[in-house]
């Protein structure tokens, strides 16, 4: 496994690889990995000849009073597991290699990163579709691979990559759980234990919205309550969104709905923002 930090070394050491006629899956990821994002690694080694997973916590995704600083963080522990995966190449640039002096282009979806999380975070998705473009550019991956966790960010993405004809196959990952249903996720480890306890709220709400639909129910509106309902009984946790949209483009949906529909959770315990999410219908 290399370990590159630089645009240019990543290049020649991927352009020899590409000349080999070997495809290439990039996984991108903040650091602090768990088995969420070994799953993503396991697929991407399943489906391509060369692995790059990046690390870097990018700061253009984070408002001024978030966690930025407080993001968790080892390298080490991280490139210890990437290797016992079999990962080819780790890419670790430092903010300056990303975001050169004088750079000010972005890459924004004008309507899907401004609904949802990106009313409660502005500007977070022109963070992620920028950096996210950057990591392609560099890398020039055939497929890349992120978790369905983070539906809006995948939604995005696939929008950005047909929008702007990236030639890239996006891969979804499904959401991996801990024992208690709880999604996993780097955040995890910054809530106290009450905190942690209590998160199993999330999937036990989803669980709720599937059982409401298995026996029949369509209405957005009482889902969403009882949703909402549940999830306050939690009092640990402040309940900052609970959304049903159209499971392919994220429109609103309203009345009954007779398509795919997605419900997106947004919890907050303490300082720490928790989201999670399902497919249902
Ligand atoms: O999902 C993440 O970890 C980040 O948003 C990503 C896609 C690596 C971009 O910084």
């Amino acid at each position: 496994m290399k370990v590159i930090a630089t645009i240019a070394a990543l290049r020649t050491a991927l352009t020899a690889e590409r000349l080999k006629g070997r495809s290439i899956g990039l996984v991108p990821t903040m650091g602090y990995l768990h088995i969420g994002h070994m799953t993503l690694v396991r697929q991407s080694r399943a489906v391509c000849d060369v692995t790059v997973v990046s690390i870097f916590v990018n700061p253009t995704q984070f408002g001024p009073n978030e966690d930025l600083s407080t993001y968790p963080r080892d390298m080490a522990g991280d490139l210890a597991k990437l290797k016992a995966e079999g990962v080819n190449y780790v890419f670790t640039p430092e903010v300056a290699e990303i975001y050169r002096a004088g750079a000010n282009t972005i890459v924004e979806n004008p309507v899907l990163s401004r609904i949802l999380i990106g009313k409660i975070r502005p500007g977070h998705f022109r963070g992620v579709s920028t950096v996210v473009t950057k990591l392609f550019n560099i890398v020039q991956p055939d497929h890349a691979f992120f978790g369905e966790k983070d539906y809006q960010q995948l939604t995005i993405i696939r929008r950005m990559v047909a929008d702007l004809d990236m030639p890239i196959v996006i891969t979804g990952v499904a959401t991996v759980r801990e024992a208690d249903g709880v999604a996993c996720s780097s955040r995890n480890a910054m809530l106290t234990p009450a905190h942690r306890k209590a998160a199993a709220i999330l999937p036990r709400s989803l669980d709720l919205a599937d059982a409401m639909v298995a026996q029949g129910q369509r209405s957005v509106a009482a889902i969403r309550n009882a949703v909402r309902t549940m999830l306050e009984t939690e009092k640990q946790g402040d309940v900052e969104a609970v959304d049903i949209r159209d499971a392919q483009t994220l429109d609103p949906v309203a009345g009954k709905f007779r398509q795919p529909v997605v419900i997106l959770l947004t919890v907050r315990f303490g300082k720490v923002r928790l989201i999670d999410q399902r497919v249902i219908g």
